[in-house]
Formats: C-alpha cells, sequence, structure tokens
C-alpha cells in the first residue's frame, strides 16, 4: 500500500486539525529562544508544486517520534566508518524509526531493510540509502586529489557519474560526496579527498562531481536510476584544522573563510547538491554542528540553500567533547537549532528531541521543515513511487566495471599522473629503445595501496600493478625487463637491497615505484614525516650506488617532501594512488603512449616546515626578495627558501610549451559590468604532441584589505601537435575579480592589477599590467 492510501486511512483530517490546534498554541506560547532556527518558511529544493504536496500530505500523517525518526540515520551493522554504532538499529528499523541507512553493501541486505520499513511499519515511508562513494564504487578511480590533476572538468564529472552509475545500481540512493574542503595542509591525511588548495579551481571542480554524481543540476536528474543524491561537505573549513590534526580546530578568519574556504562549497550549492554535511572542526569557537551562523544564516539565507544538512558521523554527540553541549540531549537542541536536519549514527535527534520539543526548546515547526526537505529528496528519487527500484541484481552485473568503465579510468590514471622532474628525457622509455628496465620497489607489484583511502566496494586485489600494466606494454617489444621488490613499505632488510642492487646492475634503467601505504591518507590519517619512509630510502641510496638513472614513482595520498629525490633520481613521476587501472594508466605514460599532461593542483613543500605552504599567500609587509632571499628581517626562513619545491599548477610534459603575445583588449576595467579579454599564443615548441593547461591568475596590488600574491582566474587544457600554435582566449569580469573587503561585501573594488598568462603559478613570463576603476 502506497503512503498515500494510507492517509486516507489513518484519518488524516483528523491529524491535521491536531496540528494546527499545536501550532497555534505553539506561536501563543511565544517561539522558542532558540526558534530563529531554521528559515521560518520551508523552502522547497525541486520547486515543484506536486511533490510539494506530496511531501506535505505524508507530514500530516507523522507522529512527532515518527518525524523525529526520519532525521535519524544509522550505519548498517556490517560495515563501520567510524567509532561506534547504536544497538538499537533494528528495533528503531522495525517501528518505522529511521530515515537513512549508510553502509549497507548488497542489494539484498537493502531490500531486506526496505522492506521492513515500507511493508512492517505504521507509515511505510521508504529508507534511503547512502554510502561513501568517494572516488568509484567497483571501478576505483585516482584519488580526487590525483584526478584534480587532470584540471579536466569534464572527465572529472564523468567519473562520478560512472561512480553514480554503479552505485545507484547497486541499490544505493545517496553518496558523501564530494569533498570540497580547501586543503592547504599535507600533513592532512584528508587532502586526498579533495581538489587541492586553490578556491577556482575547486569551486570548478566541486561543480564537476555534483553534475556528474546527481545527472545534471539540481534535482531533475534525481529520479534516474543511474544517478546518486550527492552531498558537499564538509562544510567548512574542515581543511584548514590546525597543525593537520584531523578534527582540530579551523582558526582561521572571516576574511580567509569567505575569500578561500567557502566558495567551493557554495560552488557545490550553485551547481544544485541536494545534502550539504556540517564538517567535525569548530570555527570561531563554535563547532560546525552547532553554528547557526554557519548552517542557516549563511548556508540557508545568504547562498539560498534547500536541501538538508546532514551531520557528520557522531557530530552532535561530540559536541559534549567540544565542550559546547552539557550532555547529548544539549547536543541535539543546538544542532537541530543550528540547521542540522539529520544525524548520522549518533541516535540523538531520536533519544531526545521528542523531549526538547515538549519543553519549547526546540520548535515543531523546524523539526516539520526538516523532515519535509528528507521526504522531497526521497520523492525525488522515486522511492515513494517503488521503494525497491534501484535493486535489481541484473542492472547491477550490467553496469559494473564495463569495458567503457575501465577505458575511462584507465584515461583517468595517466592524465593525474604528474611528470615533475624528466632530465635527459629519461622518459618515456619506448618498446624500440631496446633497454633493460629494472623494476623495484614495494609499490611496483602491489595492487592493495593502489585503490587508495575511501575505495568505495572496489576489490582491491582487481586494480593493476604497475608491475603488470609494464610487463603486458613491453610484452613482444625490445624492452626486457627484470624485478625485484627491494624493500617493503615500512622494511628491508640487506639481503633485499642486495638483490634489488644486483637486478640494477643487470639494467640500462631503473624504475621504482614507492610511497605510502594506502592508510597513511585518509580520514583521521594524519602524518608529521612526509618523507618516504627510511627502508624505501635507503633502498633508493643504495640503487643511486650503482649510477644507473632512475625513474621514480611516488604512490600517495598527500604531496610528499620529495627534497632529496629531487636532487638524486633523474625522474620523478607523482602517480597518487592511481585505482583499479592503475598500472595499465601509469605504463601508458611510461612508454609514452600517453604524454603526461597532470599539472599539481597542491603545493610540494621542500620540508615539513614549510606547512602551511600554498600559492596564494599574502605579500606581507617584509616580503622576501625572491631573487636572493635574504631573510634579513624578512618574512623567511634562515634554513629554507620560500617558495615550494613544486608550485602549484606545475608539470612537464614530454614536449614543452612556450606562451607570448600576452594581451588584453583594454587596460581599465569598471568595477560592475564590464569585462576584458585576455589573449595568448600557446606553441608546442617540443617534437611531440602534446596537451597543455593555460592557467590565469591575477593580483590586486591595493584594495581594502589585503589581496594574495596571485590569484587563479581561469585555465584551459589544450592540446597542441608537435610545433603547433594556437590563440588562447579568457574573458574575466568585473564579478570574477570580486572579493570579500573591509565590510564582510563580496565586490569589486577599483584598484591596480597585474594578471599573468602562465604555465605555472610561479612563471611571472606573461606579465601585463590593468587596473579597475
Ligand atoms: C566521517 C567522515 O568525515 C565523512 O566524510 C564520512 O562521510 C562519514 N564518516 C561516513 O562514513
Amino acid at each position: 500500500m502506497m503512503i498515500e492510501e494510507k492517509r486516507q486511512k489513518t484519518g488524516e483530517n483528523i491529524i491535521s486539525v491536531v496540528s494546527i490546534l499545536a501550532l497555534i498554541l505553539l506561536s501563543a506560547c511565544g517561539s522558542p529562544s532558540s526558534e530563529t532556527v531554521r528559515a521560518d518558511k520551508w523552502q522547497s529544493f525541486s520547486g515543484d508544486k506536486r511533490i510539494e504536496h506530496r511531501v506535505d500530505s505524508v507530514l500530516k500523517l507523522m507522529t512527532l517520534e515518527e518525524k523525529v525518526g526520519q532525521m535519524t540515520q544509522f550505519s548498517a551493522n556490517w560495515s563501520v566508518t567510524g567509532p561506534v554504532m547504536s544497538d538499537d538499529f533494528q528495533s528503531y528499523l522495525e517501528k518505522g524509526l529511521i530515515g537513512s541507512i549508510f553502509n549497507a553493501t548488497s542489494i539484498d541486505g537493502i531490500r531486506r531493510m526496505q522492506k521492513i520499513a515500507v511493508e512492517e511499519t505504521r507509515l511505510g515511508i521508504p529508507i534511503l540509502f547512502g554510502q561513501d562513494v568517494i572516488h568509484g564504487y567497483k571501478t576505483i578511480f585516482p584519488i580526487p586529489l590525483g584526478e584534480a590533476c587532470s584540471w579536466d572538468l569534464e572527465m572529472m564529472r564523468r567519473t562520478a557519474e560512472i561512480a553514480a552509475i554503479e552505485a545507484a545500481s547497486d541499490g544505493i540512493n545517496w553518496t558523501f560526496a564530494p569533498m570540497v574542503d580547501i586543503g592547504r595542509d599535507a600533513r592532512w591525511g584528508r587532502v586526498m579527498e579533495g581538489a587541492g588548495e586553490d578556491p577556482y579551481l575547486g569551486s570548478k571542480v566541486a561543480e564537476a562531481r555534483v553534475i556528474g554524481f546527481q545527472g545534471g543540476r539540481g534535482a531533475k536528474s534525481l529520479n534516474s536510476l543511474t544517478t546518486l543524491l550527492a552531498c558537499g561537505k564538509h562544510l567548512a573549513a574542515y581543511g584548514a584544522a590546525e597543525s593537520g590534526r584531523d578534527y582540530n580546530p579551523a582558526e582561521l578568519s572571516e576574511h580567509t573563510l569567505r575569500n578561500v574556504y567557502l566558495p567551493p562549497y557554495k560552488a557545490a550549492i550553485d551547481a544544485g547538491v541536494g545534502t550539504m554535511m556540517a564538517s567535525f572542526n569548530e570555527i570561531n569557537g563554535v563547532p560546525a554542528t552547532a553554528n547557526h551562523w554557519l548552517l542557516t544564516e549563511i548556508l540557508r539565507n545568504e547562498w539560498g540553500f534547500t536541501g538538508f544538512v546532514v551531520s557528520d558521523y557522531t557530530g552532535i554527540n561530540e559536541l559534549v567533547p567540544h565542550g559546547v553541549a552539557k550532555d547529548e540531549k544539549h547536543a541535539a537542541e543546538l544542532a537541530v537549532n543550528a540547521g542540522v536536519d539529520m544525524d548520522m549514527t549518533g541516535a540523538t535527534y531520536i533519544k531526545y528531541l521528542p523531549k526538547l520539543v515538549k519543553e519549547g526548546k526546540v520548535s515543531e515547526k523546524s523539526i516539520d521543515n526538516a523532515v519535509r526537505s528528507i521526504l522531497e529528496i526521497k520523492f525525488l528519487l522515486g522511492l515513494f513511487d517503488d521503494p525497491y527500484r534501484y535493486l535489481d541484481e541484473e542492472r547491477a552485473k550490467e553496469n559494473t566495471m564495463t569495458p567503457e568503465f575501465m577505458r575511462t579510468a584507465r584515461k583517468a590514471v595517466a592524465s593525474s599522473v604528474v611528470l615533475l622532474k624528466n632530465d635527459n628525457q629519461i622518459l618515456p622509455i619506448s618498446k624500440e629503445s631496446g633497454k633493460t628496465v629494472a623494476l623495484i620497489g614495494p609499490l611496483m607489484n602491489d595492487s592493495i595501496n593502489l585503490n587508495g583511502e575511501w575505495a568505495g566496494l572496489g576489490d582491491r586485489n582487481k586494480s593493476v600493478p604497475i608491475f603488470r600494466g609494464l610487463t603486458e606494454k613491453y610484452k613482444g617489444s625490445s624492452v626486457n625487463l627484470i624485478y625485484a621488490e627491494g624493500s617493503s613499505i615500512t622494511e628491508t632488510t640487506a639481503g633485499k637491497i642486495a638483490e634489488a642492487v644486483s637486478a640494477a646492475r643487470r639494467a640500462d634503467i631503473i624504475i621504482a615505484a614507492m610511497g605510502e601505504d594506502f592508510n597513511w591518507s585518509g580520514e583521521a590519517a594524519v602524518r608529521t614525516d612526509i618523507r618516504l619512509p627510511e627502508p624505501q630510502h635507503e633502498l633508493l641510496k643504495a640503487l643511486k650506488g650503482t649510477g644507473k638513472p632512475i625513474v621514480l614513482i611516488t604512490l600517495s595520498g598527500r604531496p610528499l617532501d620529495l627534497s632529496w629525490e629531487d636532487e638524486n633520481m633523474d625522474a620523478l613521476l607523482q602517480a597518487w594512488f592511481p585505482g583499479t587501472q592503475g598500472g595499465y594508466g601509469i605504463a601508458d605514460v611510461i612508454a609514452g603512449d600517453y604524454n603526461p599532461s597532470g599539472r599539481l593542483v597542491i603545493s610540494f613543500p621542500r620540508n615539513i616546515g614549510q606547512i602551511p605552504i600554498y600559492y596564494n599567500q599574502k605579500n606581507t609587509g617584509r616580503p622576501v626578495d625572491l631573487n636572493n632571499e635574504t631573510v634579513d628581517y624578512k618574512s623567511g626562513y634562515l634554513d629554507t627558501s620560500i617558495t615550494p619545491l613544486y608550485p602549484f599548477g606545475y608539470g612537464l610534459s614530454y614536449t614543452t610549451f612556450g606562451i607570448d603575445h600576452a594581451k588584453i583588449d583594454k587596460n581599465v576595467l569598471k568595477t560592475k559590468g564590464d569585462k576584458i579579454t585576455v589573449t595568448a599564443h600557446v606553441r608546442n615548441t617540443g617534437s611531440t604532441d602534446g596537451e597543455t593547461v593555460v592557467q590565469l591568475y591575477t593580483r590586486q596590488l591595493v584594495a581594502s584589505v589585503t589581496r594574495p600574491v596571485k590569484e587563479l582566474k581561469g585555465f584551459q587544457k589544450i592540446a597542441l601537435k608537435a610545433g603547433e600554435s594556437k590563440q588562447v582566449t579568457f574573458e574575466l569580469t568585473s564579478d570574477d575579480l570580486a572579493f570579500y573587503g573591509i565590510d564582510m561585501q563580496k565586490k569589486t573594488e577599483p584598484g591596480n592589477m597585474k594578471l599573468w598568462v602562465a604555465q605555472h603559478a610561479a612563471d611571472n613570463s606573461n606579465e601585463i599590467d590593468f587596473s579597475i576603476e
């Protein structure tokens, strides 16, 4: 029986009269002090009147307890991604008091739970099934940080879309992605999940991934069986955790919050993301989960978000140790009044909200508004029409790891790899080269680590090791491969090193694959030493002693300190954690079948002491002169440069590119409604076809508040044949140059400006002056 039929039977009219009376009573008593809560008026996400009507018709039937049940999410008990779980899961499910379940990992299990919810509870409201589908579901793509290095927005949209197709075919409706937190601190393990350090690029990637998961902007494609509801996370500034320690306070000004950290969340909302997740950290002394300013004033009132907000895992309970709630009941009150609509795993809402409503500390209106948003999403996903519609084993088989998904994954790997160094053009190693190559290192013949953290339901054993990729690539060619592991990630022995050295001596070139364990990045995976582990370093030193050229492939979930490697290796290839097709994509790059086009989206430090390091820093009153870097009373270091080892936007190719003839069509831009056109010539100056990312940066020299020394304002990834040149054109509008100034309003201020058409953030070669008046 469908829910609207049930409504007739359960006396809708009586319930609605009772609720109207209750509302009148409540308003007569005056609103509870905390009732300014969520926007007073509920605004639907879809704007579809028919759906609004259906939502209201269900809401009218619900008891307060049932409403609060909808605001409750549990993790299915066969898999957890956090510290605690409710034992009451089953009994809440049977009473119709669960709105959403996540970590349910089989169609059969989902069907069983959905059946209980729909067929055995009073109202039969279907459950929304969530999952952390972060960089793929069964087909695992490179970690998001790596994939962002492709600067290929269409590809990122497509990989999110494929993840959605696979997950939705397996009964999942909702992904807790994209993670759009700005990451400026390589110690923080969750940099692997985002798009790096830049708000402009981060916003573009956020948009692409939301559209990929949801099948378009906003609600229109949620009804499809191949899309997922997305969740922008973690609001806000989770990546600004002090000292890089996960969950630590984000100690930052509103100026930095608004100008740097908030734009990607806003971009996700503008792309129509259906849900947002509150972050674990505090901002300005108030944990995000209890932060009315953030979750209601900014998110809903300022940005117009109309979806629903979920807490992070036990984020509401954590308001007690944070020290803003005296107990969990108080925590529930703070969270719901701040604007958190759904409690992830903490069971605080189900336990305390009914009481809090009765005590007048939480208004039933705010509960109704939260429930409306949750029900609306269920309607949009078609769950009320057919709660089992996503559960079809045949469809799951057809839509999983298809040859096309594999091809996309392989291309994604190749385009996320960043070539950091390539002395004497040691790479690529062509199939005709006749070389003997020694393949060495703990990650050379590994499939387990390749998938990285947050690998969905991807089978780690199915990912293609680099060794296999290279073996298949060079099979039947003149290249001869030999292999010795040399070391595990954390251990080696003299014997293993000797074996690797002996293999190296018999070879013309060494390729070593080294780096981190996949568990060293991701949630709660913070490191204070980001160099290669000592045993791997030992091995590299021994290999270096052979005098043979070395290509080092690094696999990691964060920028590593590669200073020693930069000095001592001949070529460096940053391959992140590449996922299912890792070995094939990397082999394409090594053999030259794919010319590397990745560019860093996060600065690589010279050492950990430079962190946080990012290109869009402030000048200070005592800037270091980069030409001589003397530090006497300047904002520098005594023992190292202030520049990164590799800057944002940097990456090499097997060819070279030049940019010249950079021009603008006028020198003065008005503060409102104006634009300038920037053009430049980009030439492939080498002898191989390739792709480059042309980057447009600006700087405002004087404003009411200090501005970064450079800000990315546009980019284009273009393919050029050897010797070919093309004109690139960027349009820069007054709005593109707006920022939050001294009055914390976003606007464009007059001032002198510079712009650069560049190959990376430290490339100053094509500089143009202009002004805003
Ligand atoms: C905690 C993480 O912070 C969040 O990103 C994730 O979605 C939830 N756990 C659920 O696994």
